[in-house]
Parts: structure tokens; C-alpha cells; sequence
């Protein structure tokens, strides 16, 4: 799949354009591209609340499943799950148009929207998101460890 990674970032920019962070003085905006070649946005929306700040990463990812380029699978026991996969690169810039790391949290979303493989931009390129996440918590342990109710 070819990414065009000048356009992702200048989606980001446009995302960031948009942010509402009053509190901050941080606007961020990611933009990510799916599997169906969809572009998919979201800008960070801060709060008098501040713990109740979204940053763009979790805007984007619901934009994603909003949009209908996410996908849902039902597994054998009935149980709904998100399946990694549908998002393959991910383009997130702070309010002067340069690359911004997502934060913790957000690196464990864009896991469960993309996988390990989906590439994130950084100032030093493309790099998996498995790199910047290593040794991640995911669906498959939840399935693996929880007990019998
Ligand atoms: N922020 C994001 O939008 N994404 C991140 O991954 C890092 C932080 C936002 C949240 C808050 O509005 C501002 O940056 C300062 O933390
Ligand atoms: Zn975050």
C-alpha cells in the first residue's frame, strides 16, 4: 500500500487547525490512513474538567469506526471485538505542523486500530508502532488470563 505521507501530515495539520485546547496552548491533530484507503481525522478537545481532555488520537479512532473503515468480528463465543488491522499509517503534529509522539494511552489505541505494523510518523520517518510500544497488553492476553465467572 502506498502512503502519502506529505498528504497524512498536512491532514494532521488541518486536524490541528481545528483543535480546542484553550487550557493547553497544545493544538494536535492526527490524521491516519485505513486499510480502504479512507483518511480518517481528529484534534485534541480539552476541558474545564482537564482529566477529561480526548486527545486527536482518540478522535481519530473513533472516526475511524464512525466512518465504517473499522471493522467488527464476532468470535466463535459471541464475544464483539475489534480486530487490529484496518488502520496502517498514522500521522499526528502538534500545532506547528511537526510530528508529535502520541502519548502512552494512545499508543495502546492505535495498537487495537492498527496493529504493531501500522507505521507511525515521526521526525526521524516511519517507524512500527510495535517499536514505540513493545511488549503491549492486547486482546489476546485479556482472552488468555481472565477466569471463569
Ligand atoms: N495530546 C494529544 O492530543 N495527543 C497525545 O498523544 C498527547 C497529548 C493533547 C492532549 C492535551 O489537550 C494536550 O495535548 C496537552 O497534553
Ligand atoms: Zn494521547
Amino acid at each position: 500500500m502506498i502512503i502519502d505521507w506529505p498528504g497524512l501530515r498536512a491532514a494532521a495539520v488541518g486536524a490541528a487547525g481545528r483543535a480546542y485546547a484553550p487550557y493547553s496552548g497544545l493544538r494536535v491533530g492526527a490524521a491516519g490512513l485505513a486499510a480502504d484507503g479512507q483518511v480518517v481525522t481528529g484534534c485534541n478537545v480539552e476541558n474545564a474538567s482537564y482529566g477529561l481532555t480526548l486527545c486527536a488520537e482518540c478522535g481519530l479512532v473513533s472516526a475511524l469506526h464512525a466512518s465504517g473503515a473499522g471493522t467488527l468480528h464476532a468470535s466463535g463465543t459471541g464475544a464483539v471485538h475489534a480486530v487490529a488491522g484496518t488502520l496502517r499509517a498514522v500521522a499526528v503534529v502538534a500545532g506547528d505542523g511537526q510530528p508529535l509522539l502520541p502519548c502512552g494511552r494512545c499508543r495502546q489505541l492505535l495498537l487495537e486500530a492498527g496493529g504493531g505494523d501500522l507505521l507511525v510518523d515521526t521526525a526521524e520517518g516511519p517507524v512500527e508502532l510495535k517499536v514505540l510500544l513493545p511488549a503491549a497488553f492486547t486482546g489476546t492476553d485479556l482472552a488468555a488470563r481472565r477466569e471463569e465467572r
